[in-house]
């Protein structure tokens, strides 16, 4: 019955965004490393697309483990975004009108401002699917993820849709590394240097990362 509790009560909730966003966060930093390998050429980045759909054979069945993966990221971005709400919900129904502390008022505007770049990062998300996985936005060929690629990001307006969403997941892994820290309790000022230099890393590399492929598109390095 207690631990059952857990996931309702504010620190349960804490939790649940902590755990899910890891879940995520693992996969951003893994997408965008094979992502890389489109500077390896069409061929190494297609036979990359194609093994994601066959590792785990002959164990599981073709595209069996990429079906767990998705089952898994759907579930967490779910309980991210209800804990997210739930947070809030509760956080305005114990608000008072003054605060006693700057603290306090400045994990408040954290806070919206994880708000605002959540409902940004998930719109994206839905653009996202559209674009590379359902190919509803530009030309579209199901077996060749290099092109479909090429194709999407040869629009300068996609690829400044593209480095808003990255800057908003900027700043969505900065407070969100930073926040997952608190959760775990690594919240004295011993570890405060620490931890803020490891959201910077993260918040960095990841979105850095995957800007380089449509910038390298749109200037023609990737063709
Ligand atoms: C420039 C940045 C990005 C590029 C070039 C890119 C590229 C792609 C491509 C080509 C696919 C389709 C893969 C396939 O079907 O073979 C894909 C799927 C996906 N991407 Fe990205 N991606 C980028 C950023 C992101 C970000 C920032 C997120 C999350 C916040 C994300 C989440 C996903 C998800 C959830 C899928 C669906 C995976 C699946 O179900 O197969 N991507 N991406």
């Amino acid at each position: 019955m207690q631990v059952l509790a857990l996931p309702r009560s504010s620190i349960g909730k804490k939790a649940v965004m902590a755990v899910t966003g890891f879940i995520w966060i693992g996969y951003v930093a893994l997408h965008m490393w094979g992502n890389l390998h489109i500077f390896q050429g069409a061929e190494a980045f297609n036979h990359y697309a194609e093994f994601l759909r066959e590792v785990g054979e002959p164990v599981l069945s073709y595209a069996q483990l990429l079906w767990i993966i998705r089952i898994v990221l759907i579930v967490a971005i779910a309980a991210h975004v209800w804990s997210a709400w739930d947070l809030y919900l509760a956080a305005r129904h114990a608000r008072t009108s003054r605060y006693a502390v700057t603290r306090v008022v400045q994990a408040n505007y954290a806070s919206r401002f994880m708000r605002i770049g959540g409902v940004v990062i998930l719109l994206f998300i839905i653009f996202h699917l559209a674009h590379f996985t359902w190919g509803w936005v530009t030309d579209f060929r199901r077996s060749d993820p290099y092109y479909n690629l090429v194709v999407g990001f040869s629009n300068p307006i996609i690829v400044i849709f593209y480095l808003v969403a990255l800057a908003a997941l900027a700043l969505h892994l900065f407070h969100g590394v930073w926040s997952m820290f608190q959760t775990l309790g690594f919240n004295s000022r011993r570890w405060d240097s620490a931890i803020r230099g490891l959201a910077v890393f993260v918040a960095i590399v990841i979105p850095v990362g995957f800007a380089t492929v449509p910038i390298a598109i749109l200037f023609g390095f990737v063709k």
